[in-house]
């Protein structure tokens, strides 16, 4: 089954999507090449080791109006949501390919923050001169760095977490294809974990203005291209026997359930993970074979993450196991 019930009638349709990446590829050849030199010894190594992996998209895309780009598209998100979701997947012992915009969230350093945001006060140079004394103001905040700071080393001594610097909406998507057909390599112990917030739209490289738009000119007309989807690609394609989740942000409900189940079907998704702008952080809902489930953000002390993650590695383990049935 195809993504709209005919894969073979949409040849053409993936073939043009295809071309219009390795258009982009050339564009962004050295930091794609950074990426296929990391990716493939690391997806090598974890399934040598027997380890599920995870790709964790994260953050907003940018899609630059100017050739020497002043100006861009920018797409919401902090990346609160990907960080998370990494150290939770790390915790059930996966292997974390993090494909994150730079500058947002990171796993576990977006804990260290509270050193950043420390008052002058609050640091000390300590006696020896080579290190700093932080004098903390918030006890869980703190407990929270020391945790954080602990599972980050051992996370990078066992090797098991890869992240990977984006910017733009074209290394994102040349770099989310890069990562997905290393990762088939997994075959069903690989999950591809989709929370970035990705552009609709963009201007063709070969239509941007080389320079700064000038603002003096009156108004200024731009004719975008919408951004092919990949979900497709990604479950027929590039990582057939992964299990695919993908994230739907909207501001309206009934358009997100319509969107959601649309996914699901159109794309032969396993589950969508539904949210609303403005509670994003108290509640989303998982869609899934049919069925909805709604995880709601009901402790303190647990991030929503935790719930979204345990739900994610339950489905997967269940998917694991049908593939070993077969
Ligand atoms: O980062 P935070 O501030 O914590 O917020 C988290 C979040 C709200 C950003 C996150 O929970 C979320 O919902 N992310 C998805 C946002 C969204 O709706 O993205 P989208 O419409 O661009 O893409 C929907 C899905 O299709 C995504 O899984 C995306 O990876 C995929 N996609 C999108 C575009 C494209 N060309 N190809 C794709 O495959």
């Amino acid at each position: 089954m195809g993504e709209c019930g005919g894969e073979e009638g949409r040849d053409g349709e993936h073939a043009s999507v295809e071309r219009v990446l390795d258009e982009w590829a050339s564009c962004v050849s050295e930091w794609l090449q950074e990426v296929r030199e990391r990716v493939l010894p690391f997806v090598q190594a974890q399934v040598g080791a027997g380890r599920r992996v995870a790709l964790v998209t994260s953050g907003g895309t940018r899609a630059p109006l100017e050739g020497n780009a002043v100006r861009f598209l920018d797409n919401f998100s902090t990346g609160q949501r990907g960080a998370a979701s990494v150290e939770y997947l790390m915790a059930h012992g996966y292997a974390v390919v993090f494909l994150y915009r730079s500058g947002s969230a990171e796993a576990y350093q977006r804990h260290f923050a509270a050193i950043t945001r420390a008052p002058a006060a609050a640091l000390q140079v300590a006696d020896d001169g080579a290190s700093l004394q932080y004098t903390p103001a918030d006890r869980k905040e703190y407990q929270r760095m020391v945790v954080a700071i602990e599972r980050y080393g051992a996370c990078v001594a066992e090797r098991r977490l890869l992240a990977l610097p984006f910017e733009t909406v074209f290394e994102y998507l040349c770099g989310l294809r890069e990562v997905a057909r290393a990762l088939a390599a997994a075959g069903r112990s690989a999950v591809l974990y989709l929370s970035a917030a990705v552009s609709d739209f963009y201007v063709p490289l070969d239509r941007l203005p080389p320079h700064k738009m000038a603002s003096d000119g009156g108004p200024v007309q731009l004719q975008l291209q919408p951004v092919p989807k990949l979900l497709g690609r990604l479950r027929h394609h590039w990582a057939p026997q992964a299990l695919l989740v993908s994230f739907k942000l909207e501001t309206d409900a009934a358009v997100l359930q319509a969107r959601a189940t649309r996914a699901l079907h159109r794309y032969g998704v396993d589950m969508v993970v539904g949210n609303l702008l403005h509670t994003r952080r108290q509640a989303v809902t998982l869609y899934s074979g049919g069925k909805q489930r709604i995880l709601e953000h009901d402790a303190e002390e647990t991030e929503l993450e935790a719930r979204i993650v345990d739900a994610v590695v339950a489905a997967h383990g269940r998917h694991v196991s049908q593939g070993s049935a077969r």
